[in-house]
């Protein structure tokens, strides 16, 4: 079936490398978004017949209404991302990250179909192992990962809907964003050689932003079987802690030199072993290992240094 995607927040690190993917499947795919960043990250794919693009806010009804009309999926991306940038605007955070989806919610016919990224973020520490599944506890701190929580419910009272939690995602995209995990230490491994390292053997999951847009083109191809449910999305063998995830970097980078010291604190004390084995059992499997986006990033750092206001 030929869907008309709307993707809000689609110039995002996420969107910027599943809308080529959508369009090259065939879909006709429609991104909204406010370019907060001034990124041009969908440059590739303007020439594209199935393409089109609105500048405009999830939070104006008027701006979605009519978009909604001609959707028969959607995939709502934009968002501030991150405890971070939700803490310097909270009133901003809770807006477009809750409000404007849960608006969105009441207005779509029940047929129309809404595929979500949430996070992994929520389940805090975990079990006494600190495994988690789906069903585990969800024990969110910051405004970003309980907004997220509430959301999802709302989501899953949709008839079609499903909700992705997403493992902490790395690897190189048009839209970069360098303040994850992964992407962060090897940007410091690049250009400083040195990071101090705090709740150094908290362990997360990670996952690479192709594999998160598989994981979406999977859902859309296995939509019957897979509606209604909630994964997590990760790769099953790579929940390590980030004292390990320097140790990969400095294999590809020996000069980098880490140190540990109580200098910080993580807000959602995300410290788990995350299993993905349900959407595992729906035939999605993650083809990208840690390994590989660390390389890919070492080589993109070539050409991207956080250096506005250095001669160097
Ligand atoms: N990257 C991750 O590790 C991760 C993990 C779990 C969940 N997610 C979720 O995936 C989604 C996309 O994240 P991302 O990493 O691509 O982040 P991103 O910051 O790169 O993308 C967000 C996009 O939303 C746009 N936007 C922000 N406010 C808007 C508004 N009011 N109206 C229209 N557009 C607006 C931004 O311009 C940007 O293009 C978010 O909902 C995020 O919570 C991401």
């Amino acid at each position: 079936m030929t869907y008309r995607i709307l993707i809000t927040g689609g110039a995002g690190y996420i969107g910027s490398i599943l809308v080529p993917q959508l369009l090259e499947a065939g879909y006709e795919v429609t991104v909204l978004d406010n370019f907060m960043y001034d990124q041009n990250s969908l440059a590739a794919v303007c020439h594209h017949d199935h393409f089109r693009v609105v500048r405009g806010d999830v939070r104006v009804q008027s701006t979605m209404l009519p978009l909604l009309k001609t959707s028969d999926l959607i995939i709502p991306l934009a968002a501030l991302v991150g405890a971070p940038l939700c803490d310097r605007d909270p009133v901003s955070a809770t807006t477009t990250n809750r409000d404007a989806v849960i608006d969105m919610l009441k207005v779509l016919s029940k047929d129309q179909i809404v595929l979500m990224p949430t996070t992994n973020s929520a389940y805090g520490t975990g079990d006494k192992n600190n495994f988690c599944t789906e069903e585990s506890p969800l024990r969110p701190i910051s405004q970003y990962a309980k907004e997220k929580v509430e959301v999802e419910k709302a989501l899953m009272q949709h008839p079609h809907a499903i909700s992705f939690r997403l493992a902490t995602v790395f690897g190189f995209a048009p839209r970069m964003r360098i303040d994850l995990l992964v992407n962060d230490l090897t940007h410091r491994a690049v250009h400083d050689r040195s990071v101090v390292l705090f709740e150094s053997t908290f362990k997360r999951n990670y996952i690479h932003v192709r594999d998160v847009a598989r994981a979406f083109l999977h859902a859309i191809q296995n939509f019957g079987v897979m509606k209604g449910n909630i994964y997590n999305v990760g790769l099953s063998d790579a929940n390590i802690s980030k004292k390990e995830l320097c140790q990969k970097i400095q294999k590809y980078l020996p000069a980098f030199t880490f140190l540990e010291a109580p200098i910080g604190k993580d807000p959602d004390q995300r410290n788990y072993i995350v299993s993905n084995e349900k959407i595992e059992k729906t035939g999605f499997r993650a083809e990208y290992s840690l390994d590989f986006g660390i390389q890919e990033l070492i080589k993109g750092y070539a050409m991207l240094k956080n250096s506005k206001y250095s001669n160097v």
